[in-house]
Order: C-alpha cells, then sequence, then structure tokens
C-alpha cells in the first residue's frame, strides 16, 4: 500500500492521539521511501517481500522527490514526535540534522554486518558513538554521454569542462542543423535545491576551488578557482544547456537526454538502469565516465557523494520490528536485487566484485574509486546548520547561473553569510 504526502500530513497532524498498540508480531510497519525513478518499486518490492518473510505488513509513504523538501516534510513529522513512519529513507548529509530523532542502531545489528558496509559511510552515519543509520546505497555525481552521437563526430569522452564544452556544442550544432531543433549539449540538476548543490560543488572541486567549508571549520569557498568554475557552468545557460536547467532536477535532467534530446547529462547512477532499458530510445547508446576536471592546475576528477540510509525512529512504537526490516533492506542479498534491478549503488564493498552486479552495471567496476573517493559535502563539520549552509550556497549558485551577479560578486557575499552562520568559523 502507498500512501501520499498529504494524506501524511494529515496522519501527521493527528499523530499525538495515536497510542502503542504493539504485538510480537502481525504488526504494520511504515517506511518512507523515495520515488526517484525505480525507487518506490524497488522499496516496495523489498519491503512487500520482508513482510510476507516475518508475518509482519508494510505500508510503503513516498516521499517528495527533492532531497530539501523531504527534509522539510521529516522535520515537521519529527519534531512533532510523529509515530507515523518506523524507518525513515534518509540522506547522507542528515545524520547530523536529524539524528536526535534516531534509535542508536548498533546494540541491535551484529558487528559483523555493520562491518560488511563501507566504514566511511559508518563513521558518517555515527554521531556521539550511536549509529543513527545503516547505508542503504551510496550515490556520486557522473557524466552521462551518446557513445553514438561522440563516435558520429569523432569526438573523444571529455575529459576537461572545456573539452566537454567544445563536445556539447559541436554535437549540439550538428543535431540541429540536421532537424532537430530541440536538441541541448549538456543538462544537469540547476534548480534551487541541494541538487544544485551537489553539481556545484563537482564544478568548485574539479577545479581545485575545495569544499565550501573545510574539515576545520574555515570558510573556504571564495577562491579564484571556485570562481572560475562557476562562472564557467553559467556560461552553459542558454548556450549548451536549455535556460530550463535552473529549474531541473534529477528526473527533469533525465527526461530531456533518455528522450534522446540531449549530448551530455550529469546525474547520479540510478539513470543507468533506466537509460538502458526496454522502451528507452536511447538503449545502447549510452556510455558513463567520470566527470570532467578543470583545466588548470590542480583540477581533478570528482563526484559529489550522495546516498541514503535507513533510520528507525525514537517514536514508533514498533521498533523491533522496525530494526529487523531496516536489516532486511540493507542486506547483502536486498543490496544486490536493487544494484542489478535500478543500479543503486552498494554499500556493502563485496558486491563491488560480484559478478552479476558487474554485468548488469560494469562502472560499478570501472568507476569504483570515483565512488570510494567522492567529495563530501561539509554535513558533519556544520552539523545541524548544514541545510543552512546548502541553502546559502545553492542560492548564490543559482543567482550566478540565472545571470544575477557574477561568481566574484556573489561568493563573497555568501563568504561573509557563512561566516556569520559559522560564528566566524567556529560552528
Ligand atoms: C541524490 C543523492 C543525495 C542528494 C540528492 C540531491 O538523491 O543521493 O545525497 O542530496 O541527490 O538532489
Amino acid at each position: 500500500m502507498t500512501r501520499t504526502v498529504h494524506g501524511l500530513l494529515l496522519a501527521a497532524a493527528s499523530t499525538l492521539a495515536v497510542s502503542g498498540g504493539a504485538h510480537a508480531q502481525g504488526v504494520e510497519i511504515s517506511i518512507s521511501c523515495g520515488a526517484v525513478g525505480l525507487e518506490l518499486t524497488l522499496c516496495q518490492e523489498g519491503a512487500n517481500a520482508w513482510a510476507e518473510e516475518t508475518g509482519n505488513t508494510v505500508q510503503v509513504v513516498s516521499t517528495p522527490n527533492s532531497s530539501t523538501d523531504r527534509l522539510a516534510l521529516y522535520q515537521q513529522i519529527l519534531s512533532a514526535q510523529g509515530g507515523d513512519i518506523d524507518v525513515y529513507q534518509i540522506d547522507v548529509i542528515w545524520p547530523g540534522i536529524l539524528g536526535s530523532h534516531f534509535v542508536d542502531l548498533a546494540p541491535h545489528i551484529e558487528q559483523e554486518t555493520i562491518d560488511q558496509h563501507f566504514d566511511a559511510i559508518i563513521q558518517n552515519n555515527t554521531i556521539d558513538g550511536e549509529l543513527k543509520a545503516m547505508p542503504w546505497f551510496t550515490d556520486a555525481g557522473i557524466l552521462y554521454y551518446r557513445s553514438d552521437l561522440l563516435e558520429e563526430y569523432g569526438l573523444e569522452v571529455p575529459e576537461t569542462w572545456a573539452e566537454l564544452t567544445n563536445a556539447a556544442q559541436t554535437i549540439m550544432e550538428g543535431e540541429r542543423e540536421g532537424g532537430n531543433d530541440r536538441f541541448w549539449g549538456y543538462v544537469w540538476q540547476g534548480r534551487a535545491y541541494e541538487g544544485l548543490t551537489c553539481n556545484a560543488l563537482e564544478w568548485i572541486d574539479s577545479f581545485g576551488g575545495g569544499t565550501i567549508v573545510a574539515d576545520d571549520g574555515s570558510i573556504t569557498v571564495n577562491n579564484p578557482a571556485a570562481v572560475a568554475a562557476v562562472d564557467l557552468a553559467a556560461s552553459w545557460v542558454g548556450t549548451i544547456s536549455p535556460t530550463g536547467v535552473l529549474n531541473y532536477d534529477e528526473e527533469g535532467a533525465r527526461g530531456v537526454f533518455q528522450s534522446g534530446n540531449a549530448a551530455f547529462m550529469r546525474n547520479w547512477p540510478y539513470a543507468w538502469a533506466l537509460a538502458q532499458s526496454d522502451d528507452s530510445p536511447v538503449k545502447g547508446k549510452v556510455g558513463v565516465a567520470v566527470l570532467p576536471r578543470g583545466e588548470a592546475e590542480g583540477g581533478k576528477h570528482t563526484g559529489t557523494l550522495g546516498g541514503w540510509q535507513l533510520a528507525v525512529s525514537n517514536y514508533s512504537d514498533n521498533q523491533e520490528e522496525a530494526i529487523d526490516l531496516v536489516r532486511y533492506l540493507t542486506s547483502y542479498e536486498e543490496q544486490k536485487r536493487r544494484a542489478i534491478e535500478g543500479s543503486y549503488n552498494p554499500t556493502i564493498e563485496a558486491l563491488y566484485e560480484d559478478e552479476e552486479v558487474l554485468e548488469a552495471v560494469p562502472f560499478f567496476g570501472s568507476l569504483k574509486d570515483t565512488f570510494v573517493n567522492a567529495v563530501a559535502r561539509p554535513s558533519r563539520i556544520a552539523g545541524d546548520r548544514y541545510n543552512e549552509v546548502s541553502s546559502a550556497f545553492w542560492n548564490a549558485v543559482h543567482s550566478t547561473l540565472s545571470g544575477s551577479g557574477d561568481a566574484a560578486a556573489n561568493l563573497d557575499a555568501l563568504e561573509t553569510e557563512l561566516i556569520r552562520l559559522s560564528r566566524g568559523g567556529r560552528w
């Protein structure tokens, strides 16, 4: 059963009146899942399999696609201490923001099982010594390209952003001359939300311009490499990227690319399974590579670290069953199924050597370093103020992309704002 967000909010409003009723078996567990691409279907299938195995029932609650909107919804429900949702799918950047509402899973999940997962993600999910969530899938930004068109135009997979800009321009001009006036060079996520923070961190880090806030808490975003990176991205809007990119999220970009109307796309790995599905117009014509690097000294290939975890609410009446569902969904077998069917990156390292996984998603092998070394957003240092940091950052970038001020002016103002927010870098 899938409940809508609207229904959920109504339920959240009446939450405080709901009382216990936990039984040892045959309980109903509610889990919030994302609905980007195949997410909801895969979550529903996994949850149903657990329900069948245990004799419980599961209600899957679909949440907004935008990570930013989802956070606002969760904060609303959790701050009312609502027990409507037992298991929360949470973003890799949220343990510091939401962790106080979640059960410490470490005493309930075997150490051997925890040790199967990438240690960096376990550390990320550990707040004050408590494991607030189990890793479910990891993410990193990657470059999708039309292999057929690169071949047709005699182009290589771009190594640098300048090469990408030129290749996108060449293919776009050619395709438009050939009659497709809706064809674009490069699509990505330019809307003012968390996804833009991910894209812009990639530009800046790939130019050697740091990570907005350094690990020691100092504000580093106002530097020449970062300015050059954001100005370059602004130059794409209305040239190789449609102005509509300023409102694209992941699915917006995928819609254009998968319908055959773009040469390149920045997205997460989930887009692979969909681009390769039987009804995809670009099936068999897509390649995946690491994102380009900046040309100047210090430039490097990089991708932003993303990913989702499963957490159990402190306010759940059925914590034992909820923990069991988390154990099931984050297991080797379930992560393997999700990797093969939906190209969701496992957080269990051994799955990167599983032949069936590598056959379904070859780049899990070839780009493993990109996933392991992905650049983290400054969520650990910013803690519960991360969302304010990120929204100040994406707004400064979005203004620049929209032509309201250049990167030098906007990143300078951002620096002042972040210094204030961090109380002088002391957080
Ligand atoms: C993906 C990532 C997540 C990120 C979001 C931004 O879902 O896994 O970490 O915050 O995209 O749109």
